[in-house]
């Protein structure tokens, strides 16, 4: 049990890592990967997708969740993220931002694990519930 979760951590890690090199960041210079695992095993990943306008950039949780949500997936079990300089890799953890947690918590909700890795070794695990306390979601409306 614990062999496969660690096996699925660094597969879903490897997965966030290979996402950053798309990443579109000329104005951070930021380059963020995802890896969103659905509970029926496929993987999604993404990249943030910046925009010179700069409220409309797309950071590599949302990609990577709206495109499954866009391919009818709707149940998800985990998400590995690593960001770090482009081109480089990642000196430390990069957290979810507010608005990607808000909007994983719509299907996700509390128990989905968020892998913040720096390398698949080096991370930081926690639920979304844990980052997002009291968090609101299609129950509280
Ligand atoms: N970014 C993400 O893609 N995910 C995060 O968890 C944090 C921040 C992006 C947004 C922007 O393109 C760049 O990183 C710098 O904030």
């Amino acid at each position: 049990m614990k062999e496969q979760r660690e096996m699925i951590r660094l597969a879903l890690v490897q997965r966030a890592k290979e996402a950053r090199k798309k990443a579109y960041c000329p104005y951070s210079g930021f380059a963020v990967g995802a890896a969103l695992l659905c509970a029926d095993g496929s993987v999604y990943d993404g990249c943030n997708i910046e925009n010179a306008g700069f409220t409309a950039t797309c950071c590599a949780e949302r990609t990577a969740f709206f495109r499954a949500v866009n391919d009818g997936k709707r149940d998800f079990k985990a998400i590995a993220i690593a960001g770090g300089r482009a081109g480089e890799e990642p000196t430390g953890i990069c957290a979810p931002c507010g608005v990607c947690r808000q909007a994983l918590y719509e299907f996700c909700g509390p128990s989905l694990n968020v892998i913040m890795a720096k390398t698949p070794d080096d991370f930081i695990e926690r639920t979304l519930g844990e980052l997002l306390p009291f968090g609101f979601g299609p129950a509280n409306i």
